[in-house]
């Protein structure tokens, strides 16, 4: 078994992809997306990766909060930047937070216009059907590429009443078509659909001429994503049952701390090496 890290399939490619790159994935090769909240985070995933998406769930992953209702507009804006500078070739998408974008389209241009202007961001992602879709329809016509988000949509958490996943009965399925379809139909460049049966996330993905972006719903989407966090095992015990554990970074952080603090206190660190002296002092 080789030991050698994988090749970044995108290394080559150094022009960065845009909205419409990421449209024209519609049924070809799976599109790769991963979360990204920081600049060394981003420099690591950037080649890898299709789609960096700085999403509101910073909210609950580096903030501790227990939902992601109160993210800021000023620290998505903050972290977008962190990301679009620190990448090169992923399509960077920094996520609307709770209350900047619900109340009518044109809070949601705003919005959206502060993103795309102070990150360097190219779209923007909010969540949301049926009741969405004249936004969707207001910020596309109007030079802002959005990705949709749909089945279980997390800033809805109270009206959903928790995480559970969507889909389950005809009518929650019927509820999910429906709002792929509005959302693709109003002029989104993609779609996320989270937390959802997997027929219904299937049909979902016929339904629509978009590429769909799959968390927790099916192998047939045209890509997928996960909290980063979450895939190197850095987000604690409890983990949603769609998240797939590729490493597990947390006994290596552990380690590497008690070194730290077992150095400092017996007085080994900081050594020769990392002092400045005096040369031939
Ligand atoms: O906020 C987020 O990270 C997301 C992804 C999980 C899709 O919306």
């Amino acid at each position: 078994m080789s030991t050698t890290p994988a090749e970044p399939e995108r290394s080559k490619a150094a022009k960065r992809l845009t909205p419409p790159d990421i449209a024209a994935r519609k049924g070809a090769t799976p599109l790769v997306c991963l979360t990204a909240y920081s600049a060394p985070m981003a420099r690591l995933l950037d080649a890898h990766v299709d789609v960096l998406l700085v999403g509101d769930s910073l909210g609950m992953v580096i903030y501790g909060a227990e939902s992601t209702l109160a993210v800021r507009l000023e620290t998505m804006i903050a972290h977008g930047c962190a990301v679009a500078r620190a990448s090169r070739q992923a399509c960077v998408v920094v996520d609307l937070p709770f209350a900047s974008y619900q109340e009518n389209p044109q809070q949601a241009f705003r919005s959206a216009a502060r993103v795309l202007a102070e990150t360097g961001a190219a779209a923007v992602k909010l969540e949301g059907g049926e009741e969405m879709a004249e936004t969707v329809a207001f910020l596309t016509a109007r030079g802002v590429p959005v990705m949709g988000h749909v089945g279980l949509t997390p800033q809805a958490v109270n009206a959903l009443g928790g995480f559970r996943a969507r889909g389950r009965d005809a009518a929650e399925a019927e509820k999910v078509l429906a709002d792929a379809r509005a959302v693709a139909e109003a002029g989104a460049f993609s779609l996320v659909i989270e937390g959802t049966l997997e027929e219904v996330a299937q049909q979902a993905t016929q339904a629509v001429s978009i590429p769909t972006i799959g968390i927790g719903a099916a192998l047939e989407c045209d890509g997928q994503i996960l909290v980063t966090e979450d895939l190197l095992g850095l987000s604690g015990a409890r983990v949603p049952r769609f998240v797939k554990r590729y490493a597990d970074l947390t006994p290596v952080v552990e380690e590497a701390v008690a070194r730290y603090a077992g150095e400092v206190r017996d007085r080994t660190f900081p050594g020769p090496d990392q002092l400045y002296r005096k040369r031939g002092g």
